[in-house]
């Protein structure tokens, strides 16, 4: 069964309460939050003090995906505001390796996103030490996109590199997933699906998470 993260970005900022208890009642595994810096993406979201206030409300892990240049800067300020899980972008990093031992070191699952440009060989060197591999389906950047198709491929090449080194990294996918293709992405070796406006645009955001889990 895979696990389920709805990503707040896509949820009515003017009451994340509601959407923090949605999620705690819910099937959902973890909250995935989305940090932008202008710099990296084309956009800004929100950031620590966001974190740190939906911290003590929610019952689910923090699931952290950093979408901003140097992450290495915030690592330590994301682990005070309550990350559980911090994924940083390959794209954004010189020193792969040392921020992923930065975010170890800390007591956290370390994750590396990869944008769709960015081959899955590209991390093939370090995929030992890589708890969560983030493979983005869409530009990072915006919720409500268009799934690229290609991706399918990327996760059955990312399912082969971890499964012949015998690592436990798991496969999470970001970006345009839906009831339609979460099926699609689980056969094809994904284990966690990020989903924003399908979640928490659904008519009944607590069964669509359900039913995303399959
Ligand atoms: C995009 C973010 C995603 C986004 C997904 O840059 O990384 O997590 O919230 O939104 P949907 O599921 O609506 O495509
Ligand atoms: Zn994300």
């Amino acid at each position: 069964m895979p696990l389920i993260a709805p990503s707040l970005l896509a949820a009515n900022f003017l009451n994340l309460q509601s959407a923090v208890s949605l999620v705690n009642d819910s099937a959902a595994d973890w909250l995935h939050l989305d940090i932008m810096d202008g710099r990296f993406v084309p956009n800004i979201s929100f950031g620590l003090p966001v974190v740190s206030a939906l911290k003590p409300a929610c019952t689910k892990p923090f699931d952290v995906h950093l979408m901003i240049e140097e992450p290495e800067r915030f690592v330590s300020a994301f682990h005070q505001a309550g990350a559980d899980i911090i994924t940083v972008h390959y794209e954004a990093c010189r020193h792969l390796h040392r921020n992923l031992e930065q975010i170890k070191s800390l007591g956290l699952k370390a994750g590396v996103a990869i944008n769709p440009h960015t081959p899955v060989a590209a991390i093939a060197e370090v995929i030992e030490h890589i708890d969560l591999l983030l493979i983005m389906s869409v530009n990072p950047g915006f919720g409500g996109q268009k799934f690229i198709e290609h991706t399918y491929q990327k996760i059955s090449t990312a399912r082969q590199l971890i499964d012949a080194r015998g690592a436990t990294t798991l496969i999470e996918v970001d970006g345009g997933v839906t009831l339609a293709n979460a099926p699609l992405l689980i056969a094809a070796g994904a284990n966690v699906l990020v989903a924003g406006n399908t979640v928490f645009s659904a008519a009944n955001a607590m069964q669509t998470i359900a039913a995303l889990k399959g």
